[in-house]
């Protein structure tokens, strides 16, 4: 096989079609989900219930409400922990949109920090400067599927009488100290959407250990409901609700799915071992980080990009660009997962929540600036990253992993040997295959 890279017309390094989709589907997924499409209760059925007592077994928590989204489960998380008009939740500046969002659903305000740049995580360190008399909870995220510093949260936590909430939604089976996330805090939500390592379609899961908050999120989860569709409803709203619950067909495929995740998970695992492996190496390349004492789960397999280190001067995300663009070509799926920080979002910037400037001017609530600049670490991230999470997913196997690795390996190569600007120049002129 020739050196030429693939944009320059050498042959591609993995071939059309190699890269299998996810997730796999076989015959237990097929089984369940037509016996449930058969059977007659297609609203929140027998399938939710026992997703709900299955994931609870397989994550190790008390209790486990399935909902029709992972943002579902987050605002009921913000109502579970008694977070309401005017109060301040501590929040990534860089994340899902939702990680926020979530907060204004039910009028608090978002307060941001910036993320540390090696594990692309909250910087554990910029918490407490933002904590005023207002704040009531810290939502971490565990990004791309590896674990926040639990213990440094829950001692802020302690010492400053907040609540938190982990946003699990990307880090199923992530751990840190040996114990799966979403058992730290005071409860946690998952999403189970496409692409997902846990995927039901769409859909999520709120876990909690403490009945109180587990109470408060049900009410918010059926109509403001005390009683749960498996018990004898009254239908009366006690408090405001909404319609977060999941349906039969979806919990069927997620318990086809949360039955194969242990299996998943271990072939991830193996796959980011060889792709690091190959990566290791790459000067100007620094692949994902896992600290000592944390597994992560893949979910996101996700480098930074050091442009000067090949002599490029411009801006990060052109040369970033230009190297995604020939990976591609290679038949790797890079991609650039949030290409902004979550302040930026016209929703923070223009303050239009519900409308006449509200939740941020009621009279309950204190101001907040939301100005870009203040999270420089998360901008560069932005403009520095590409990731991927199909290729290392089952059914795609080591072989892959190894040939993803030779991808990268050799773009790279291609850039040392002509220079970061001449190469970034000549890139420029090609059109993306
Ligand atoms: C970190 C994070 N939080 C929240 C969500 C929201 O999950 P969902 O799309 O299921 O509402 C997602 C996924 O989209 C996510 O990646």
């Amino acid at each position: 096989m020739s050196n030429k890279i693939a944009i320059w017309g050498g042959e591609k390094i993995v071939p059309e079609g190699m890269i299998k989709d996810w997730p796999p589907i076989d015959d237990i997924d097929e089984k369940i989900v037509l016996a449930s499409l058969k059977g007659n209760n297609h609203s929140f059925g027998p399938n939710c219930t026992a997703f709900e007592k299955e994931f609870a077994e397989w994550n190790g928590n008390k209790y486990a409400i399935t909902t029709n989204s992972g943002t579902a489960a987050l605002h009921m998380c913000i109502v579970g922990c008694g977070c309401g008009v005017g109060d301040e939740i501590i929040v990534p500046a860089y994340s899902w949109s939702s990680s926020a969002t979530c907060i204004l659903h039910h009028n608090c305000i978002p307060v941001f920090v910036d993320i540390d740049y090696e594990t692309m995580n909250i910087d554990v360190d910029k918490i407490e400067e933002k904590i005023t008399e207002k704040t009531k909870a810290i939502i971490v995220v565990h990004l791309h599927g590896l674990a926040v510093n639990m213990d440094k949260i829950n001692s802020i936590a302690k010492r400053y009488n907040l609540k938190v909430i982990e946003d699990a939604c990307q880090a199923h089976g992530a751990k840190y100290k040996s114990k799966k996330v979403g058992t730290f805090g005071d409860c946690a939500a998952f999403s189970f959407n496409q692409n997902k390592c846990l995927c039901s379609g769409e859909g999520g899961m709120f876990v909690t250990d403490n009945e109180e908050i587990y109470n408060k999120a049900k009410m918010l989860w059926s109509f403001g409901e005390t009683r749960r569709p498996s018990e004898n409803r009254d239908y009366h709203s006690y408090s405001l609700g909404w319609m977060y619950r999941n349906n039969d067909l979806t919990a069927a495929f997620g318990r086809a799915q949360l039955s194969k995740l242990d299996k998943y998970l271990k072939i991830q695992d193996k796959n980011a071992a060889v792709l690091m492996e190959k990566v290791k190496d790459i000067p100007g390349l620094k692949p994902p980080v896992v600290p000592e004492g944390y597994k992560h789960n893949w979910y996101n397999f996700t480098f930074h990009i050091d442009p000067a280190s090949y002599g490029y001067f411009g801006p990060d995300k052109i040369f970033r660009d230009a190297v995604m663009k020939a990976i591609r070509a290679e038949g790797v799926p890079v991609g650039i997962w949030q290409s902004f920080i979550l302040p930026t979002m016209t929703v923070f910037q223009a303050k239009n929540g519900y409308g006449k400037g509200c939740p941020w001017n009621c009279p309950y609530s204190k101001d907040v600036s939301y100005a870009p600049e203040d999270y420089p670490v998360a901008q560069k991230h932005c403009d520095t990253h590409f990731g991927m999470t199909t290729p290392l997913r089952t059914p795609n196997d080591e072989k892959v992993a190894e040939l993803v690795g030779v991808a990268i390996k050799k773009v790279f190569d291609d850039i040392k040997e002509k220079g970061g600007n001449k190469w970034v120049s000549l890139l420029e002129q090609v059109k993306e295959q």
